[in-house]
């Protein structure tokens, strides 16, 4: 019972992440008086000043989101209705290196982001984990915790609890202002995320409380958020810290005021995170995540919504709008079946905000259910949304070879992983030469951490892949003088795990690239140059060409370029378009579009690979989709009208003659292509 439970759980909690707005409109909330507003709750009833408060919230975390537009969607949050922002904190992007702090850089600005919150009108639920799952690079954690000696995450482990205090403490000293109990947004604070989900340690909890209790005013409400069933809420709920649930209300209501019986945890009820659909993984046969047209789902929304809000209880809308995994931000889930479910780069969701900020047919569903419990008049109109630009086509060319542009190599005796190098993302390269003669099936270690391509004398063998149930198997020949490369990709950590789940626990175990020894039939592989390649920056253009001409005329690079397969740069740039904001005026949207429009980039041809467009990478494209094109925000383009913007693409399955082709389409397509790598 607990373990089915548990699995259908889990896919259920796999299901979350939203979308946020944006608007010009005045707020319409609750006047704030010169006096801070005051948040507080008996067993049924939230308060703010006093008077009755219902949470109406969304989900929409600023670090998936280009910090130029957080205002945009925040104002379409509060203009669909919603009175209150939940956003997770991702710490691998504040804290990337131990005790380096990046809220300096703009789109780490948690603070301005809530600040521009309240200006839009909107309180604030901050859910800064340290773990907060989310479909994110190992639910948040920087991958650095994996190298300490000792440390183990998610328990009242003394070096972990070091790191996850520093951490909340750096935060909130930033924080501390904007809580409402100052005149700031911040109504709420979650401790840890769905904790209940994964064990029991209630020292653990208690001691994330604790710190929270420090770090914040006695007013700042502490809470809890667990799935709606008896062993999440039994392993999630914290003394002293509101317990709720998340998912189908209906059933976690009911259970919240079964199993949760002790005084300090109850209150009013809250859904923290109601799924408005669910996020989309790579496989030629998954597809993407749309309500629209789904009439069955959308009613169950309307009626949940309806559910919650007419019994005078709070929900938060899962996501509100998702935004974009950029970069290598996206997380992983095992399946049952032990193999990588990765995450697409889109964290589009299906929700009421669509990737590109724009309102979608369920936005204006939920609107129409949020208004009948909402004053009169207090909802916003909604600004209407910017149009998006398409890009003619333009050439890619090929600039250079990945394994031309490789750094110093560490050498090893055994393989060692991506972390040990101090690489937290991106690409590694393991390459030996062989002694003597060896044939049979390769063994990358002890299984592909995540995708292996494999190469003899740069010719390519063939893909190993932890995203297939059964990974292929590839017989490799090699001769004494024979080079062998294993270039490993991280997919992306895996962001939700459980400690009963059995097997292997990726959560304490998140390493990528080569774990264990290289097998060749029963042969073991030793005396390896490993190179790191977290392409963060990747080469310049001018670095590639440099290279290229040095390299002219060599034997290697000849065949090598003869083949065309191991990873190619290609570059590629195109005209800014001519901003129409005009026809948008002077409203915040126009604001929105004299920055660029938005686009969605395609890479013509393209099988697998990265695309930086200005030095900013846009993410990972996979032609077996659902994606089939990358988000495009307009404030990465060349501000300067008919300016030029540079494309380079890192192709990792090029092929002979293939005509590489860019493209931005101002409508999106979702679609499959059949896998050229499925084994
Ligand atoms: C909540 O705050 C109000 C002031 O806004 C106060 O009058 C009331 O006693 C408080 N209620 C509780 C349960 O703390
Ligand atoms: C929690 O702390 C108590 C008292 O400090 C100790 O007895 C217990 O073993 C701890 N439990 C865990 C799971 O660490
Ligand atoms: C957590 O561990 C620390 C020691 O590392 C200990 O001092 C503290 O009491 C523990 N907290 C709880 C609640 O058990
Ligand atoms: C994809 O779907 C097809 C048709 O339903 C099926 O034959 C194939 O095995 C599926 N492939 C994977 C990788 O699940
Ligand atoms: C919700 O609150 C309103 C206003 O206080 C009250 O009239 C209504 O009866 C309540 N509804 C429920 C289901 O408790
Ligand atoms: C691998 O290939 C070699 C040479 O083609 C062949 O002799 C051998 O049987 C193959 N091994 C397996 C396990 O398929
Ligand atoms: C080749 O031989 C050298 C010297 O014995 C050894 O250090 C190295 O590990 C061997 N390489 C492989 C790939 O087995
Ligand atoms: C590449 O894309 C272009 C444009 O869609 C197409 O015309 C061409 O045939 C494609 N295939 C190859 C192998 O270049």
């Amino acid at each position: 019972m607990k373990v089915s439970l548990y699995i259908s759980f889990s896919i259920y909690v796999l299901l979350h992440l939203f979308h946020p707005h944006h608007c010009a409109a005045v707020s319409n909330l609750a006047p704030q008086s010169s006096a801070s507003p005051h948040f507080n709750y008996t067993l049924n009833t939230f308060y703010l000043n006093g008077q009755p408060f219902q949470i109406i919230g969304g989900q929409m975390d600023p670090q998936r989101i280009p910090h130029q537009y957080w205002r945009q969607r925040l104002n379409k949050a509060r203009s669909m209705g919603l009175n209150t922002i939940f956003s997770y904190v991702y710490w691998n992007l504040l804290e990337p290196r131990p005790g380096e702090w990046t809220t300096a850089k703009p789109d780490n600005d948690i603070a301005q982001y809530f600040k521009i919150a309240q200006e839009e009108g909107l309180h604030v639920v901050l859910r800064p984990g340290p773990y907060i799952c989310g479909e994110r690079e190992w639910g948040g954690f920087p991958a650095w915790l994996s190298t300490i000696p000792g440390l183990e995450v998610r328990t009242n482990n003394t070096l972990f609890m070091s790191y996850a205090k520093r951490y909340l403490e750096k935060l909130l000293a930033e924080l501390q202002p904007l809580q409402a109990t100052r005149g700031g947004p911040i109504l709420m604070v979650q401790v840890e995320n769905e904790y209940g989900s994964y064990g029991d340690n209630h020292n653990y909890t208690a001691s994330l409380r604790d710190i929270l209790r420090r770090n914040l005013d006695p007013g700042t409400i502490l809470y809890t958020n667990d799935g709606g069933v008896q062993f999440t809420l039994d392993g999630g709920n914290v003394p002293g810290t509101l317990a709720e649930i998340d998912g189908d209300p209906s059933s976690g209501f009911q259970a919240r005021e079964k199993y949760i019986t002790d005084q300090s945890e109850l209150g009013p009820l809250l859904d923290g995170e109601y799924y408005t659909l669910a996020p989309d993984q790579w496989g030629s046969n998954a597809t993407h995540n749309d309500p629209d047209g789904d009439q069955d789902t959308i009613d169950g929304f309307v009626k949940d919504l309806d559910f919650v809000l007419g019994g005078n209880n709070s929900i938060s809308l899962y996501m509100f709008h998702g935004g974009t995994n950029f970069g290598f931000g996206n997380g992983g889930i095992w399946r049952p079946e032990n193999y990588l479910a990765a995450f697409t780069t889109s964290y589009d969701y299906g929700a009421p905000l669509d990737e590109s900020g724009r309102t979608t047919s369920l936005y204006y569903t939920l609107r129409g259910v949020i208004r009948k419990y909402s004053p009169e008049g207090s909802i916003p109109d909604v600004v209407p949304d910017v149009p998006r630009s398409s890009i003619a086509d333009f050439s890619l060319h090929p600039i250079g070879d990945l394994f031309d542009s490789l750094p110093k190599p560490t050498y090893s005796i055994k393989p060692i992983t991506m972390e040990s190098l101090n690489q937290a993302y991106g690409f590694i390269l393991y390459e030996a030469t062989s002694n003597a003669s060896y044939s049979g099936i390769l063994q990358p270690g002890d299984r592909p951490r995540d995708r292996v391509l494999v190469y003899v004398n740069g010719e390519k063998q063939g893909v190993i892949d932890s995203i297939y149930e059964s990974p292929a198997k590839i017989n490799v020949s090699l001769h004494a003088g024979d080079k062998l490369q294993l270039l490993a990709e991280n997919l992306g950590r895996v962001d939700y795990w459980s400690l009963e789940s059995g097997t292997e626990n990726e959560l304490l175990q998140p390493w990528k690239g080569i774990m264990g020894d290289v097998v060749i039939g029963d042969a073991v592989l030793e005396g390896w140059d490993i190179y790191p390649l977290p392409l963060d920056p990747p080469p310049s253009t001018k670095q590639l060409k440099k290279r290229e001409s040095i390299q002219e005329g060599s034997r290697e690079k000849r065949n090598r370029r003869a083949l065309s397969q191991t990873p190619i740069f290609y570059s590629g740039k195109f005209r800014t378009p001519s901003s129409q904001s005009s026809s948008v005026g002077d409203t915040l949207d126009g604001t929105i579009a004299a920055m660029g429009l938005d686009t969605f980039l395609s890479i013509l041809n393209g099988t697998k690979g990265v695309v930086w467009i200005n030095g900013f990478n846009l993410g990972r494209y996979w032609i077996i989709g659902p994606q089939q094109s990358l988000y495009l925000p307009g404030v990465l383009l060349n501000k300067e009208k008919d300016g030029w913007n540079e494309v380079l693409v890192l192709e990792l399955e090029p092929e002979d003659g293939k005509v590489m082709v860019g493209r931005g389409l101002a409508e999106r397509e979702w679609g499959n292509a059949p896998d050229p790598d499925a084994p």
